[in-house]
């Protein structure tokens, strides 16, 4: 039976930081922030949203949005790193909330969990509920998975620009008017990692930023070549001679936690399927030196420490990501799907499906006919997995697609002060004293603190 994702939607929260205001604050260049790692705007949340307040919205978006009543919806996942409770799962915080509109109860029979894997827990919820399709336990019923977070960093750290907050709904079913995932070639890598973690009770991760970088680009070209076997094992994908595996796949869709990653994972991608083919040669003559290689290929600290070989292979990254091959290859599969992270930043879980949802708005809008085309994705979560799948977009694509528009679905929004932005990150508001006053969406409204119900949570869906 096929599975697949029958749409899409996204909610993004009203308030945002401007990288020239943050950068001017922080007395960095604008430009590091907007050319180097691709951030205009980053999306922060309101005194009176946390992440399920984020997941409840954009899953009432997609349920109004389809005319769906609780009885269509066999499934509620809610993927986060950005948890609120060490018990409780997000999922039923937001199945609360939307009782609240749709009756209490009626979501009764509708099971699920919230996952956690650092932003790659979305793409095993996404798995584990297209199988629940394959294997015919849905009964005709829809799976609702929901990728919801607030990327939030320590005051003054490098991390610090690259924030963001949102949420991500995506429909499943076994006739998907969006995309239909390909069978038997999901493939993932894993190790136990320190690259980012959160420990328990602390509200900022701990990063190694650099040390993630490199494993990012390590763990998803381990998951390639998995894909790879798979592809060939299964028949989906032929590879000829003098080809690579990414000649197949139409577009890719990255892990985004600033929209240049993207670039440098594309990158890197290429670089190490080209590297064996006939092509090669004429890549490597237009950088204009030749591809460095590492004195001892021991660890990543060793290969991180070896600063004579990463300035040459930095610069030859540079060199490559500048040449007609590499440019013709991101203009056509890449280009598009970075476009709307740069306008909200690192939504951690959800980045990866924001950048598919940018996708195929902007190609659909220069008049692609995306019908038929493999999109490839690549997941990464720290601590650390990667895991890359794909699927192919199907003939009635067009239904979903037409009326996307990235700018209108994010709304009108409020770009904060750097003071404003400084008082939120700090907690220094408090749930009943809202920046914005909000209709049609479900706020937090306090956080009980006696001993009894500590923790408890109160949510209202203002009319
Ligand atoms: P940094 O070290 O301050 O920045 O932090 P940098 O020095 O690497 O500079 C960034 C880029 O800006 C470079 O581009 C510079 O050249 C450029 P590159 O050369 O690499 O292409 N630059 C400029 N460009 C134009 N004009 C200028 C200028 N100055 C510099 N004046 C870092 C960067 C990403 C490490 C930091 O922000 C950070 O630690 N972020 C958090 C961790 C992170 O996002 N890691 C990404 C991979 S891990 C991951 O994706 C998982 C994650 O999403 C969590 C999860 O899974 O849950 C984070």
């Amino acid at each position: 039976m096929p599975a697949g994702i029958d749409d899409i939607a996204v909610y993004i929260p009203k308030l945002y930081v401007d990288a020239t205001d943050f950068a001017s604050q922080r007395g960095l260049d604008p430009a590091k922030l907007q050319k180097g790692l691709g951030v205009s705007q980053m999306a922060m949340v309101d005194t009176n949203q946390d992440p399920a307040c984020l997941a409840a919205n954009v899953c009432l978006k997609i349920i109004q949005k389809n005319n769906l009543k609780p009885a269509d919806i066999g499934r509620l996942y809610v993927s986060t790193e950005s948890s609120i409770d060490e018990s409780k799962a997000m999922n039923s915080y937001v199945i609360g909330m939307l009782e609240q509109v749709y009756g209490s109860g009626v979501f009764e029979h509708c099971g699920g969990v919230e996952t956690k894997f650092a932003c790659v827990s979305g793409s095993y919820a996404l798995y584990d509920n297209a199988n629940w399709i394959r294997a015919g336990e849905a009964d005709g019923k829809y799976a609702i998975v929901v990728v919801s977070d607030i990327a939030k960093y320590d005051m003054g750290s490098s991390g610090e620009l690259t924030q963001g907050a949102g949420a991500v709904a995506m429909l499943l079913n076994d006739c998907p008017r969006l995309l239909e995932f390909d069978p038997r070639v999901a493939s993932t890598s894993i190790k136990d990692e320190y690259d980012f973690y959160r420990p328990t009770g602390k509200s900022t991760p701990i990063v190694h930023g650099q040390y993630s970088n490199l494993l990012y680009l390590i763990q998803v070209r381990n998951a390639l070549e998995i894909y790879k076997r798979k592809a060939q094992e299964t028949g989906l994908i032929e590879i000829g001679q003098g080809e690579t595996v990414l000649d197949h796949i139409d577009y890719m869709c990255m892990h985004l936690p600033y929209s240049n990653m993207g670039k440098k994972a594309f990158a890197y991608l290429l670089r190490h399927e080209w590297r064996s083919l006939p092509r090669w040669k004429s890549v490597v003559d237009a950088v204009g030196m030749e591809e460095p290689i590492p004195n001892n290929i021991g660890t990543i600290e060793t290969i991180l420490e070896d600063r004579a070989f990463m300035e040459k292979d930095h610069h030859f990254n540079k060199r490559l990501v500048e040449t007609k091959e590499f440019k013709k290859e991101y203009n056509a599969k890449l280009a598009s799907s970075l476009r709307a992270s740069t306008m909200v930043g690192n939504i951690y879980t959800a980045s990866l499906y924001l950048s598919f949802r940018s996708a195929l708005e902007f190609e659909h809008n220069r008049g692609t006919d995306l019908a038929g085309k493999r999109f490839g994705f690549c997941s990464y979560g720290s601590g650390s997995s990667a895991m890359i799948f794909s699927g192919v977009i199907c003939p009635q694509y067009r239904e979903v697609v037409e009326p996307m528009n990235i700018t209108a679905e994010i709304g009108e929004r409020r770009r904060l002060t750097f003071e404003e932005y400084e008082i939120i990150h700090e907690n220094k508001r408090l749930p009943n004293n809202p920046m914005l006053d909000t209709s049609k969406e479900f706020v937090l409204v306090d956080v009980n603190t006696s001993p009894d119900s500590q923790g408890q949570r109160r949510y209202v869906y203002n009319e």
